[in-house]
């Protein structure tokens, strides 16, 4: 297996991707200016981020959601941390939608006092770690060794995000001094409507039945899957490095199954009833789940 170190950039005890990276935007994030009605999506890695970026764009801007015009999703919502170099965010025009993977520990304290609206999506880490695999094995094509291996790797919290544990319960624990809506992807993959509604509710948005209908349809996995501007194929083709995979891949529920040992998985049950004891919030594991 590749070295991750390379790929890899540690910043303040978490793990960023090297490419991209800004390291004086970086430095200075802690004093960017946070606007009242800035809306961020936080996520750990793979937990529905493009998903959640796709919904936004949906929902704020009328020429997405009429397809009037030809708009990439990933540039409708960027992401704070990476690209920087690219785009002036005091220039861009209220409400910025941004997305990001940061602890909340590297979060601009402006947050505390101006309270933009943020959603935290988080998906069941078993799932997680699969979905990262394949990530990094068919899209960033940098590890050729084993899921086990990966798999370690994760368990290390050697990837970019760092600790799974450690970002969704820095951001639960936290909760208080942000104005900020849990939603957990499997939910949203059970009730796409309906959780479209509890989002526009959330953020104050009030979309007629027509409207909600588009963002519900254009939100869809197969729509999304067949949309080059709404998966990423658009920014993985320009780098002229051929893929292997999609990074929509199967946007399912226990995926995990498929992948992990019995052995493998009694051992995260283990950590995960360690790590997430007496935590809340609830995890959805099998598409039967209530
Ligand atoms: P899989 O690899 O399990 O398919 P992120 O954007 O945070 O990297 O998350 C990517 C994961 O979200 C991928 O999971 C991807 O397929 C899934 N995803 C993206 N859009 C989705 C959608 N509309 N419905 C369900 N899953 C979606």
């Amino acid at each position: 297996m590749e070295d991750p170190e390379s790929i890899l950039f540690k910043f303040k005890g978490y793990y960023f991707y090297k490419l991209r990276l800004n390291i004086d935007f970086l430095e200075n994030l802690e004093d960017f200016e946070i606007r009242e009605d800035d809306v961020f999506i936080i996520t750990y890695p793979k937990s529905g981020t493009i998903w959640f970026q796709q919904i936004l764009s949906l929902i704020y801007f009328e020429e997405h959601r009429k397809r009037t015009a030809n708009l990439n999703t990933v540039d409708q919502v960027p992401f704070l941390e990476y690209y920087s170099k690219k785009i002036d965010f005091a220039e861009r025009p209220s409400p910025r939608l941004f997305s990001t993977h940061l602890p909340y520990y590297l979060f601009p304290s402006g947050a505390k006092n101006k309270k933009p609206k943020i959603i935290y999506v988080y998906r069941n880490p078993k799932d997680v770690v699969c979905s990262y695999y394949y990530f990094f094995k068919n899209v960033i094509l940098k590890i050729t060794g084993s899921f086990e291996e990966f798999f370690e790797q994760f368990l290390e919290g050697k990837v970019v995000g760092s600790l799974w544990f450690d970002h969704i319960k820095g951001w639960y624990e936290q909760k208080s001094h942000f104005n900020i809506q849990f939603m957990m992807y499997e939910e949203i993959k059970k009730d796409l409507r309906g959780s479209i509604l509890k989002v526009c509710k959330f953020l104050g948005k009030e979309l007629s039945d027509e409207d909600i209908d588009s963002v519900v349809a254009q939100a869809m996995f197969e729509n999304m899957k067949s949309d080059p501007r709404a998966n990423y194929d658009i920014i993985m083709q320009s780098d002229g490095v051929p893929k292997k995979g999609h990074f929509l891949r199967k946007g399912t529920i226990g995926d995990w199954k498929n992948h992990m040992t019995v052995e493998q998985n009694e051992r995260f049950d283990k950590i995960f009833q360690r790590e997430m004891k007496d935590f809340p919030l609830k995890f959805i594991w099998d598409m039967n789940d209530e």
